[in-house]
């Protein structure tokens, strides 16, 4: 039994941690398309077909069961893929919608009709692509009425982040920050939309300032995925072992994914 986890980088090892402690049992095969990344500055289509060769892949590892622990790809792809791509003996699942059933103070499954939520002025940090495609918002308004959401495309943060560059990341949080802000002076809530985020999550908090309430996605994904497995078991691969597979230099990888998740991570080529 094996569960996949894609991002376009190193983004999805934060969403891999969580899961990771979540399901100490099951072995996950990762794949970083570090060669490829950032996916946050291409086409829709082209994120479509760089996701469905990472998800063959996974497959071929025995992970019938993928998640896209990268915002760009499921917003730019998972639904093309779902409709026209993924055949019904797998699932492909993105990080999204748990992170928007937490804002609006859901439970899964709940498809009750929008209601007003505690929370009305909202700040997005996000990639330009995952911005573009307005995902969120839409399905926010499935499930909240009355929220205001502002929107910031973080250009730079995660090609900064693949690069090792932590102080040019950190730097850029915060002018990203201090952008949104003029727009929307006071959030009372923050979501880092990205998966690469976290790993300069003190900076996003520290420029957003104390009572803002930082959204990340790793432990909600988690809990949604244990959820989903404990429901859906079929879905637990044939695969046997974990593996860190990147289209990058495994050797850059590693070091970078060392550096950012502060223990040793080996990657192999994919
Ligand atoms: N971690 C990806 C996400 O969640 C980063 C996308 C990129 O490569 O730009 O959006």
């Amino acid at each position: 039994m094996a569960v996949g986890v894609f991002d376009s980088g190193l983004g999805g090892l934060t969403v891999l941690d969580a899961v990771v402690k979540r399901l100490p049992d099951v072995p996950f095969v990762y794949f970083g398309d570090n060669a490829h990344a950032p996916y946050g500055v291409r086409t829709p289509d082209d994120i479509f077909k760089l996701t469905c060769a990472a998800t063959e892949r996974l497959w071929a590892e025995g992970c019938d069961l993928v998640i896209l622990a990268c915002n760009t790809a499921a917003a730019a792809a998972l639904h093309r893929m779902q409709t026209t791509w993924v055949p019904p003996n797998k699932r492909v699942l993105g990080v999204f919608v748990p992170l928007i059933e937490a804002l609006t103070e859901r439970q899964w499954g709940d498809n009750s009709p929008p209601r007003e939520v505690a929370v009305k002025h909202v700040a997005l940090f996000a990639t330009p692509a995952t911005v573009a495609t307005r995902a969120f918002q839409r399905e926010l308004a499935f499930r909240a009425i009355g929220v205001d959401v502002e929107a910031q495309p973080c250009a730079g943060v995660v090609d900064a982040i693949e690069q090792g560059d932590e102080i040019l990341a950190e730097a850029l949080v915060r002018s990203h920050v201090e952008a949104l802000k003029r727009r929307m002076p006071d959030p009372e809530a923050a979501i880092l939309g990205c998966t690469h985020y976290p790993l300069v999550e003190k900076a996003f908090s520290e420029a957003l300032g104390e009572g803002v309430k930082v959204y990340s996605q790793a432990n909600l994904v988690a809990e949604s995925l244990a959820d989903y497995l404990q429901r859906r078991p079929e879905f637990v691969g044939s695969g046997a072992q974990s593996r860190f597979l990147t289209t990058g230099d495994p050797k850059a990888v590693s070091s970078k994914a060392t550096q950012f998740m502060r223990k040793q991570v080996v990657f192999e080529s994919v």
